[in-house]
């Protein structure tokens, strides 16, 4: 049975979601392109973490018994200032959690979560993953590729229309399965969902974005930007209540996902019982 998402409480969490996506390009020579800044480079730049986001970070590491497992969250916070893993970000984590900047990069590069480049205002992630793709995600991928690109040529996996960090530029990505293929094609737009896109929907969507607006997703929380979701991400919401419920809180299961939940409960199915098999010996 599908369980509804649990909304978190106002107030300060641990992060909870971190995607991994199998087979995540991990090329470390393709973090930065010929020229700039390398994510493995040893060079320390100026900090650009404020008292108040060291304040934040020693939040995060005070939730947890080891400060190395405070790895995640912390990255979500970088990205939260700077709109991506920047080599400051990762010296900055390494800091803060005696790690090594080697020991950061290696989680920072292996979660496509995690981004190498800054991102737009908007992250925006079409899912092109089998089923999706079948019923128009890639055909939904390939439009907004040739709509946000310029001078005809197309915008690239993770590459940003517009200066990122401005209003209105807007990050593309291709994304592995985005867990709502009963809503298929979907996209994500800073990961709220909106489902049962087309081509058409699509375009007018990113158009929107680059106006300013921010259509409401189709379920969830009202849109914000990149850079709030990954201070959600982080495990950071508003205090206050209201400020809380308007900004972060909202429905995020759909009729679609509890059908067949809803069927079982009408007819009377339930799974088999499952037997008190004991487990198998372990082999030394
Ligand atoms: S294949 Fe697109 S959400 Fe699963």
């Amino acid at each position: 049975m599908t369980e509804p998402t649990q909304t978190p409480e106002p107030g300060i969490h641990p992060a909870e979601q971190t995607h991994a996506a199998a087979g995540a390009d991990v090329d470390v020579k393709a973090v930065a392109p010929p020229g700039s800044e390398s994510i493995l480079d040893t060079a320390v730049l100026e900090n650009p973490f404020g008292a108040d986001i060291e304040a934040k970070a020693q939040e995060i590491i005070a939730r947890y018994p080891f400060s190395r497992s405070a790895l995640l969250p912390m990255l979500h916070l970088v990205q939260s200032v700077q709109g991506y893993v920047s080599q400051e970000g990762i010296a900055f984590c390494a800091r803060q959690l005696d790690l090594s900047d080697a020991e950061v990069s290696a989680v920072a590069t292996f979660y496509t979560m995690y981004k190498r480049k800054p991102c737009g205002e908007h992250l925006v992630s079409v899912c092109t993953n089998t089923l999706c793709a079948a019923v128009g995600g890639d055909a939904i991928y390939k439009r907004l590729q040739d709509h946000l690109g310029a001078d005809g040529t197309p915008l690239g996996h993770e590459e940003t229309a517009g200066e990122p960090g401005t209003p209105g530029s807007i990050t593309l990505e291709h994304a592995e399965c985005l867990a709502a293929c009963d809503l298929a094609p979907v996209l994500q737009v800073n990961y709220e969902y909106y489902d049962n896109q087309t081509t058409d929907s699509a375009v007018e969507l990113v158009d929107a974005l680059r106006r300013g607006e921010k259509p409401a997703p189709t379920r969830g929380a009202p849109l914000s930007d990149f850079k709030g979701a990954e201070l959600q991400l982080a495990g950071f919401f508003p205090e206050d209540e209201a400020t809380y419920r308007a900004e972060v809180d909202g429905p995020s299961q759909a009729v679609e996902t509890l059908r067949g939940a809803q069927l079982a409960q009408e007819r009377g199915w339930s799974a088999p019982v499952m037997k008190d098999v004991p487990l198998p010996e372990v082999q030394k």
